[in-house]
């Protein structure tokens, strides 16, 4: 038991001894611990907000990777042997086989050696290590055989070995999956290549400094504040790398998720957000083959988290009546649908149809189709209800955003007007709270140590070996801060995103006489 910073001896050897464990594992230099500070704060920053667009829901480190660091137990081999012959993948196995491969925990690497092992003819046991190091894949085998972690330095395959024009081919090695009839082949992702969409990210003082997209180019150099990076030197990087900028300030480079390209790509209108979006899929309850309807395209925002949701089976129709929005719209869904190619060696689904042309007359448009549902972001909607109504699927229910409270009163007196059976279910808006959760720094630089509560009642014994400890260490700036002695700063983040919609359901009702 201990408290504060106090803690019985042989407790704090042990934490020592992991932690310094714990260090060897993930560090490139003898640990001091502002360097670790510095990990830490570029791992935890778990709700930062981006200074230009106060969305920041990118992808993060793993903070547990990071502070754990354990050495793989023998138990994640007793999983891999469980027999010679193939055998089904458990549920971690098949989603590991999904994830960027450098985010994968020591406990998925030894299940994948188990297999590995499992694999092999019976007496080549030995060698199976030198499988998971030439596959180059594992933190624990470049560790093990001296090379450095592929998030801490960027990969070495060069840049004429990831050729842009070969890259379909080369789609085959990064193949994952053990091609039998129970798991389907999944592509892992390979390094990053010329022409491809990257995000690059510099986290300064515990929080967001700098984001940037951008597509690879043979001759481009990214620019910032904190220094420059060739473009050159991030092809053949994972993504998911610390490179170095010029000034040697780290830059993280990876590629984008959906939800970021739709934040950073070209404008025309405003776009829905996509915490609204993916709330109003869920509304609409899309799933994959659905028929939906939109209106307006706009930039092409919610058409491509539309598009996501139907998949190659289903189908969006866009309905957009300004022909620069319509084009807006139509280059952001080629554009991503490109990068997806380069990453993924396969189609994004071509399963939108964009049309220019007022909602309220696109009658002729619309005949013969059916919709199951339908998502209405423009302007007085309640005055295209009517025209839309005649193709919603009986049920159907029609997500309508709105930027204002007259806006949603307009809308439900226009459904009340005009007699329709449409039935508002609920209206939300979504909000999403940003929190700043970091080891607080002193202004030296230093961590701020956890200050044990003074307790003048306590065992005497115990608060003299408390006092005989703090002579023998000062955690606060030492390399060996224990586990749980350093004090974090916890609070909401001062950067916020504002009110963005309302959200409104609608779901058509099947009159009684009809
Ligand atoms: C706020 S934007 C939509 C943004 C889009 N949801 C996105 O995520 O990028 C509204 C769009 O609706 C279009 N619009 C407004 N009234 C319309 C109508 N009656 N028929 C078709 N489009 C319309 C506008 O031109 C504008 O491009």
């Amino acid at each position: 038991m201990w408290t504060g910073v106090y803690m019985y001896k042989p407790y704090r050897m042990l934490v020592r001894i992991c932690v310094t464990f714990s260090r060897q594992q993930w560090c490139r230099e003898p640990p001091r611990w502002r360097g670790v500070c510095q990990q830490m704060r570029f791992a935890r920053n778990f709700g930062t907000g981006d200074k230009e667009h106060n969305e920041n829901e990118g992808e993060r480190d793993n903070p547990e990777s990071q502070l754990s660091g354990e050495k793989p137990s023998s138990q994640g081999l007793v999983f891999g042997k469980l027999g010679s012959r193939r055998r089904h993948l458990s549920p971690l196995e098949r989603i590991s086989q999904l994830l960027p491969q450098e985010s994968l925990s020591q406990e998925v690497w030894e299940l994948r050696r188990g297999r590995a092992e499992d694999q092999r003819p019976l007496g080549s046991m030995e060698s199976s290590q030198e499988m998971t190091d030439t596959a180059g894949m594992g933190p624990e085998g470049s560790h093990e055989n001296g090379r450095q972690r592929p998030d801490l330095q960027p990969c070495q395959e060069s840049a004429e070995e990831v050729n842009f024009c070969d890259r379909e081919e080369k789609m085959e090695e990064w193949q994952v999956g053990d091609g039998g009839d129970s798991s389907p082949a999944i592509f892992g992702e390979p390094p990053l290549g010329l022409g491809e969409l990257v995000l690059a990210e510099y986290r300064g003082k515990g929080w967001l400094e700098f984001r940037k997209m951008f597509q690879l180019q043979e001759k481009g150099h990214l620019q910032s504040t904190w220094g420059s990076v060739a473009h050159s030197t991030i092809v053949g990087s994972r993504s998911g790398s610390l490179l170095q900028l010029s000034s040697g300030s780290p830059i993280l480079v990876r590629r984008p998720s959906l939800e970021e390209y739709v934040l950073l790509m070209k404008r025309a209108p405003a776009i829905a957000y996509p915490k609204d979006s993916t709330a109003m899929l869920m509304m609409m309850d899309v799933s994959e083959g659905d028929s939906v309807l939109e209106s307006g395209s706009g930039s092409g925002a919610m058409t491509l988290f539309l598009s996501r949701a139907v998949g190659s089976r289903g189908c969006v129709t866009s309905v957009e009546r300004r022909e620069d929005h319509h084009q807006r719209a139509l280059r952001n869904y080629q554009r991503w649908r490109k990068a997806w190619k380069l990453r993924r060696g396969e189609e994004w689904p071509d399963n939108v149809r964009f049309h220019v042309a007022e909602l309220q007359g696109a009658g002729a448009l619309l005949s013969g189709l059916r919709f199951n549902s339908a998502v209405l972001d423009m302007l007085s909607p309640q005055v295209a209800l009517p025209a839309v109504f005649p193709y919603l699927n009986d049920g159907a229910v029609c997500a309508v955003y709105l930027v204002n409270l007259t806006q949603v009163i307009d809308l439900l007196e226009g459904v009340r007007v005009s007699g329709l059976p449409l039935q508002c279910e609920r209206i939300i808006e979504v909000q999403h709270r940003d929190w700043l959760v970091a080891p607080a720094v002193m202004k030296d630089g230093t961590a701020a140590a956890r200050v044990a509560p003074f307790s003048g009642t306590g065992d005497e014994e115990e608060e003299q070996s408390h006092a005989e400890g703090k002579e023998e260490e000062d955690f606060s700036c030492d390399d060996d801060v224990p586990f749980g002695t350093v004090t974090y700063m916890v609070r909401p983040h001062h950067q916020q995103t504002a009110h963005t919609a309302f959200l409104v359901k609608l779901r058509k009702i099947k009159a009684k006489n009809s």
